[in-house]
């Protein structure tokens, strides 16, 4: 049996888990513990860096001590500790890596230091025991990627944003409009209500040869359109995010329909191949719908594990602990490991020249 406390604190979660995965049996969530911020930083509009890492600070232990006490494990039971040590907020990143370099060296521990993306990529093994290789659509506040996931720690970066990413999109939107953050849920909400084809907003990218997300433009574009008809009333914000929610759909779609044709012309023996989605966005039913469609159409399953697995948590980087651990490529010498607020996924893929998002989670 091997069992694994995670620790992640790359944005504004403080969260902690234990997984453990014994012999052929499904891997189990023995406890996942997710003290969100939202409220912290809810004033300012979006996360506040600083902020967000004291706040890790107040919390991580007694979260680290209900994960574990959850779980009914003592520190001497684990196998490893491992933390998310990049991408992320760094001020955040150093709190948990440095909690866990400290447990680890008081109990005896082997440390592993998750890339916070490994940790979504692997997710969907956790959850639905998928097989390699299979296609990754990421989309939350702070990444819009697509990844082939061939293995453990062998991913190919086949698409990402060239400016916003797709939930930063979304919360833009809903303060543009007046409406609270996280944006997000707030838009699909108001959408419910209105009229998508009332204005015809661009599909950044659509038809271009080139596999990469953009949505600035349609950020640019929804601003134009409300400033057009101030003030607004409540049936035109209904209107403008039904439209948006909708170009949204579509510029997705597009996008991850080439991914899937490129999967199917890269792993063509492939039997079951699989589209997964992570991250927030993932919680929309405008895009799951479009998403599940395309993958019916094109042959693929369409996996979507639980929404608080999708989101950012700790049970992903303990599972990830343990991927690495199986295959004995846990890092030996975790204890040296320096966070990184920048740590691509797939090295080998050229950093997005020009890419607007330096920040958070890029
Ligand atoms: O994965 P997540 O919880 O945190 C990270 O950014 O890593 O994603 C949060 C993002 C926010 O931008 C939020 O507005 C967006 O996901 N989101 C949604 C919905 N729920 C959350 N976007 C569209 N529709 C939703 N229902
Ligand atoms: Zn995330």
């Amino acid at each position: 049996m091997i069992r694994v406390l995670g620790i992640e604190t790359s944005c504004d979660e403080t969260a902690a888990s234990v997984v453990a995965l014994e012999g052929d049996a499904a891997p189990k969530i023995m406890s996942n513990i997710v003290l969100s911020q939202i409220e912290e930083h809810a004033a300012f509009g979006g996360v506040v860096p600083e902020i967000a890492a004291r706040a890790h600070v107040e919390a991580l232990d007694g979260i680290i001590e209900a994960a574990l006490a959850d779980a009914g494990v003592a520190l001497a039971d684990l196998d490893a500790i491992a933390a998310t040590a990049g991408p992320g907020l760094v001020g955040g990143l150093i709190v948990g890596l440095m909690t866990a370099k400290a447990i680890a060296a008081a109990a005896g521990k082997p440390l592993i230091a998750v890339n916070h993306l490994e940790g979504h990529a692997l997710t969907a093994r956790l959850t639905d025991g998928l097989e390699f290789p299979y296609l990754l659509l990421l989309v939350s506040g702070g990444h819009t990627q697509i990844l082939a996931v061939r293995g453990v720690g062998d991913y190919q970066r086949w698409a990402t944003t060239i400016d916003d990413a797709l939930g930063e999109a979304f919360d833009k939107t809903a303060k543009m409009l007046g409406l609270p953050y996280p944006g997000g849920p707030n838009v699909e909400k108001a959408a419910l209500s209105g009229n998508a084809s009332r204005f015809a907003f661009p599909r950044p990218m659509k038809g271009s040869a080139q596999p990469d997300f953009s949505f600035s433009g349609l950020k640019t574009a929804v601003r134009q359109a409300a400033t057009a008809i101030e003030p607004l009333s409540d049936q035109d914000v209904a209107d403008i995010c039904a439209s948006f929610q909708a170009a949204v759909a579509d510029a997705l779609a597009d996008r991850v329909s080439r991914a899937l044709e490129r999967f199917r012309e890269t792993f063509p023996g492939t039997k079951n191949p699989a589209l997964v989605v992570a991250g927030g966005v993932a919680a929309n039913r405008t895009v799951k719908t479009t998403l599940e469609r395309l993958c019916t159409d094109a042959g693929f399953s369409f996996v979507a594990p639980p929404l608080k697995l999708c989101t950012d948590n700790a049970a992903m980087i303990a599972w990830a602990g343990i991927e690495r651990l199986r295959e004995g490529m846990a890092q030996e010498n975790g204890f040296d490991f320096v966070p990184r607020s920048r740590w691509p996924l797939d090295s080998v893929s050229a950093p997005m020249v020009g890419s607007g998002r330096r920040g958070a989670k890029a």
